[in-house]
Formats: structure tokens, sequence, C-alpha cells
């Protein structure tokens, strides 16, 4: 099947009635393009999902602050077209930035207290952007699921909530964070890494492996686990953590005990990057 790809919404809206007609579920995969294998995941558990899969690819101005990298973003759309279209996407949606926020568009979706810690607090902004964007894929496309990845643990839970208190009628699907070899979380900013601030960047998981194998060995304290991260951290001389959170899974809050389910977060700078990774304890592994 070709891929059929749109740029406006009145293209992307004429696509989805043909879908729609033909009796068609339709999963979303929504993206910022530079697409690697994480991404790809999605769109396989998509394909699983739905009859269609539309991927949107589309730098979102509004989650970016503004000392941040909206500007040297990687971008390669061409590739990321070759890339869905061989997972067996349908459709690609490449909107530009004036046909998401025309001239005047200032409605935003604002999230509840949840986005304010973590990512929100080193972000200030960037979760209300991230929601209305969703929110308006959402609307354009109105997929019966639309899948996100575990990656952004925060990001998913906030849109899970999203579409709770607004009623969305979209199932919400998370995909395990997908990993090279080494442990390194795949993630478009990798890019940005130089070969020494790459292998720094890999005592993110190992920080994580280090507090699940305590937690393996009975260990419960949400500090001692926290400290096993720190601790792992600390010895790279390159990397400077924003935050380890050890959070239930719901609002992410903070816990003083980890029951399985418990939630590890971290975001750390490399050089000029950041990098999050996360673990579920009791779940999967890094
Ligand atoms: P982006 O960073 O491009 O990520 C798109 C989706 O891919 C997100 O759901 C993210 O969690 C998932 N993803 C990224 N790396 C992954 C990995 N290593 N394993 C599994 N999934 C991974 O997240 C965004 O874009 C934006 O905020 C968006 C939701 C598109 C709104 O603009």
């Amino acid at each position: 099947m070709p891929l059929v790809r749109c740029t406006t919404v009145a293209e992307l809206r004429a696509e989805l009635a043909v879908m729609r007609r033909a009796g068609r579920r339709v999963a979303l995969v929504p993206t910022m393009g530079a697409l690697h294998e994480g991404h790809l995941r999605l769109v396989d558990a998509a394909r699983r999902l739905a009859d269609e899969v539309v991927v949107s690819v589309f730098v979102n101005p509004l989650q970016f602050g503004p000392r941040e990298d909206l500007a040297r973003y990687p971008r390669d759309l061409e590739r990321d077209a070759t890339l869905v279209h061989d997972r067996g996407a349908s459709l690609l949606f490449a909107p530009t930035i004036a046909e998401m926020y025309p001239e005047g568009a200032t409605t935003r979706v604002r999230p509840g207290p949840a986005a304010e810690r973590w990512e929100g607090a080193v972000r200030p902004g960037h979760f209300e952007g991230v929601l209305t964007v969703v929110a308006k894929l959402f609307h354009l496309v109105g997929p019966e699921v639309a899948v996100f990845g575990r990656k952004d643990v925060q990001q998913a839970m906030l849109i899970r909530r999203m579409v709770a208190d607004l009623d969305f009628p979209v199932e919400i699907a998370v995909v395990p964070t997908v990993r090279e070899a080494d442990g390194l979380a795949l993630s478009s900013r990798n890019a940005y890494l130089s070969p020494a601030e790459r292998t720094d960047a890999l005592a993110l998981s190992r920080g994580l492996r280090a507090a699940r194998e305590l937690w393996q060995a009975g260990e419960r304290s949400a500090g001692r686990l926290r400290d096993a991260v720190a601790g792992v951290l600390a010895s790279v001389d390159g990397l400077v953590p924003d935050y380890i959170a050890v959070v239930e899974p719901g609002q992410l809050a903070p816990v003083a005990t980890t029951p399985a389910g418990t939630v590890i977060a971290i975001a750390a700078r490399v050089g000029a990057t950041r990098l999050l990774d996360n673990t579920i304890l009791g779940e999967d592994d890094v």
C-alpha cells in the first residue's frame, strides 16, 4: 500500500473520510519526527491495534521553552516517510506551524498539578504545549486508539489523565522503552551526543539497573533506591542530574516505600543534551 502524505487539515480530513467510509479502525502515533526504532515500535503496536495507522510528524513549538532546542531539533521528513511506510503506516500527517496554529490561535489545554513536578518543574509550560497539540491531533484524526512510549512516562500519564478528564473517545496504549544493546534508551536527541557523551549517557540506564538489582534483592526503601541511582550518576563527571524521582504510577507523587509498579524516572544533562529514562519496578528490565 502506498503511503498517503498530507500537510493540511483539509487533506487529512478528506483522506480520513475515505477510511471511515470503509469502516476502518484508525490508530494514531504522534511524533516529532527524526524517527528511530522506538517510534517504529509504536507503529508496530498501532498496526496490531487498528486497520490503519496515521503517524503525525510535527515539531511542536508550544512544548519548547525559549532556551530549548526547537531550532536545531533534528528533522528528516523524507527518511521518516520511508521508515513509516516500511512499517505499514497508511498516512503521514506533517503539517506546518501555520496549519496547526493559525494566527490568533491562543486556546491551551491546562494540565493538572501532576504536570508541575519533574519534567514540568524543569520545563515550565512544556506539558501544556504537549497536551494542546495532542488534543488537536485527537480532534483532527479521531483515532480509536493512540500509541505513546513509556520512555516519556510523565507525558503518557498526563495524556491518559486528559483523555479521562475531557472525555476523549480514544484508547491510550503505552509501549515499553526501546533501547540500544548497551542499555541507552533510543531518543531523537541521542543524535546530539558526541562519542564521549554517549558513553557518559549510559549511566542513566546503569543507574536504573543498579536500583532494580537492589529492589530484586529485597530493598524497598525509596531513599536507598534513589541513592543507588544517584551514586551511579555522580560517578560520571560529564553528567548533571535534573531529578531522580521514585514515584507511584498514578500521579507520579513521591513514595517512601516501593511496591511493584513503582516508577523510577530520571532526567540528566550530558553536555548540552537532556536525556530521560525510567523503569517500573517489578515489570521490565533495563
Ligand atoms: P517524540 O519525542 O518524537 O516521541 C514520540 C513518541 O515516541 C512518544 O510517545 C515517545 O514516548 C515515544 N518514544 C520515544 N523514544 C522511545 C523509545 N526509546 N521507546 C519507546 N517509545 C519511545 O513525545 C513526543 O514526540 C511529543 O511530545 C508528542 C507526543 C509527539 C507531542 O508533540
